[in-house]
């Protein structure tokens, strides 16, 4: 593994000084060699530095690390997450039309269908107005969760709001008051279903909003329990809530929080777009998965994905990566990667304990084009830091009367990765303000701020049209896409210690704040803050 990592260094340093344009000339066949197509989607990723031979020195990387004998093992039910001694099946909560998948020699299949069962049941009738709240029908949803319970469900509604016909669905997430209160403002309590999503049932900021939210609809409601579900692995916290069991949809500690929007934490999707088009993204992320499992690592989806992100930040050495979806239904798509990708491989421990010896997973942002546009791409096109793009369009759009305006946004789309590749020279520069009337040094000045380097690199993954089963199959990719990368560096990309430390003192400070306890032992800086605050406390 060493020496595969070794090669890659050169290979990393020899790919630097190559031109990525020029080896479309010289490999008229590249577009194709370096893509993929399958089920609907074409994954391009000619447009970046690697030749045949670093594609063949990556494969030989994830061969090495044993990649294709760990997703068999994820798959299997075996329990891959070392941290946390658990299975990682979210793939189970999709594999529908598959056999059985045992966890210790019991299959989790019927448990899964059962639940699926139910909630179908419960969204009919929710989507139909025969569930009804103490003012009837329930015209809105709000989804109470946080991380994996809340960026999945917050995501997939909003990219499939072409295909909602049920209640209006809101999320509230922060601990931050002021999104309880924008939120409810807008709300009738006797019209609104509630849906509390914690896998475990206490984290502070869910369970804070949920008495809140609790508080709100008692101000209004005779017995607000009726009013509220639960999704959650803990049956015996929800019911301590108080929420009725028929009301409870739970699911296996074999699912992460992340990956879990294909299950109950999806409650409120199924009721947004309805069951049917609900079981259309667990067929397209089914389907993600037996191209995973079934594909030659070289033409792999998934696999080629997080090879060509390693090869960018771990040998390439660029620092971030953007997530650039032209489709504004996808503006989500960003902050939920974020969470997949980051919490899953921001970690500095590999799996046996040795600390990485190389940088762990990259600091992932974006924004929708074309808005992103008029905001960062300066920084994309000529900063000093090189950023890996990914590019997700559709040929088509949801809106035939507005079909000019995805013409021009594909067009831009195109045009973004183009220009990122091929730049603009200084005598193109020259020319263009020697036309536009400047002479001599002062051309020369100002051609100087009208160059781009070009040579940058990107991936476009381009689909026919955004629809339910096309965004199954899109998660899906990601999922696969940061496990590639995890096995390849050695991390378990199943657990989150990183989060807990913030968690601990967060909970320490309160009373502080309070002032029911003392900030001594408490550093300077947090002491000064804690006294700023405490002035207005005071008041
Ligand atoms: O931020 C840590 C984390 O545990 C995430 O992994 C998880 O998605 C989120 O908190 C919410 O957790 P829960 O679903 O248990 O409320």
């Amino acid at each position: 593994m060493f020496k595969v990592q070794d090669e890659l260094k050169a290979r990393g340093e020899a790919a630097r000084a190559r031109g990525i344009l020029p080896l479309f000339e010289e490999d008229a066949g590249r577009a194709e060699a370096f893509s993929i197509g399958f089920d609907g989607l074409l994954f391009d990723y000619a447009k970046t530095h690697l030749d045949r031979e670093d594609r063949a020195a990556l494969l030989g990387w994830a061969e090495a690390a044993g990649v294709a004998a760990r997703r068999d093992a994820m798959f299997s039910g075996a329990r891959i997450n070392e941290t946390e001694g658990r299975a990682v099946l979210h793939t189970a909560l999709r594999n529908l039309e598959g056999g059985p998948v045992e966890v210790d020699g019991r299959d989790v299949m019927p448990e899964i269908r059962d639940t699926l069962e139910r909630m179908k049941r419960f969204a009919r009738r929710v989507r139909a107005q025969s569930y009804k709240g103490a003012g009837g029908e329930i015209t809105d949803v709000v989804n109470i969760g946080i991380g994996g319970s809340h960026l999945g469900p917050e995501m997939a509604v909003r990219a499939l709001e072409t295909f909602r016909q049920g209640p209006r669905c809101h999320f509230l997430s922060n601990v931050d008051g002021a999104d309880a209160a924008d939120i409810l403002d807008h709300l009738d309590p006797r019209q609104t279903l509630v849906i509390v999503a914690s896998k475990s049932f206490t984290t502070q900021e869910t369970m804070t909003n949920a008495a809140t939210v609790r508080d709100w609809m008692a101000t209004a409601v005779d017995n607000p329990a009726k009013q509220f579900v639960a999704l959650s692995s803990s049956k015996e916290k929800t019911a301590e809530f108080g929420v009725p069991p028929e009301q409870v949809f739970d699911f296996g500690d074999y699912v992460g929080g992340r990956y879990s929007v294909w299950g109950p934490i999806g409650l409120s999707l199924m009721i947004a777009i309805g069951p049917e088009a609900f079981g259309m993204m667990l067929r397209g992320g089914a389907a993600m998965d037996r191209h995973f499992r079934e594909a030659p690592l070289a033409e792999n989806m998934p696999v080629m994905l997080g090879l060509v992100g390693l090869w960018h930040h771990q040998v390439m050495g660029f620092p971030t990566r953007a997530v650039l979806p032209y489709a504004q239904r996808l503006e989500r798509l960003p902050a939920y990667l974020q969470q997949l990708e980051m919490e899953s491989n921001g970690k500095r421990v590999r799996m046996d304990g040795r600390t990485l010896d190389l940088p762990s997973g990259p600091v992932v942002w974006g924004e929708p084009g074309t808005n992103g546009q008029h905001a960062f791409y300066q920084l994309i096109h000529q900063g000093t830091q090189v950023v890996p793009c990914e590019f997700i369009v559709a040929a088509e759009g949801h809106e035939p009367t507005l079909a000019h305006h995805h013409r021009l946004l594909l067009a831009n789309c195109l045009a973004q990765s183009e220009a990122l590749m091929r730049g603009r020279d200084m005598a193109t520069a020259q020319a263009l303000m020697a036309e536009a009337g400047y002479e001599g040094a002062e051309r020369d000045r100002q051609a100087a701020h009208r160059v781009f380097e070009g040579n940058r690199p990107s991936v476009t993954l381009m689909i026919d049209q955004l629809t339910p089963y096309r965004l199954g199959q899109i998660i899906a990719l990601y999922e696969h896409r940061v496990f590639v990368e995890g096995v390849m560096l050695g991390i378990n990309s199943f657990d989150q210690w990183g989060v807990e430390l913030g968690k601990e003192l967060a909970r320490a400070l309160e009373p502080v704040l309070a002032g029911e306890e003392s900030a001594e032992g408490k550093d300077g800086s947090t002491r000064a803050l804690v006294a700023y605050a405490q002035r207005f406390w005071a008041r």
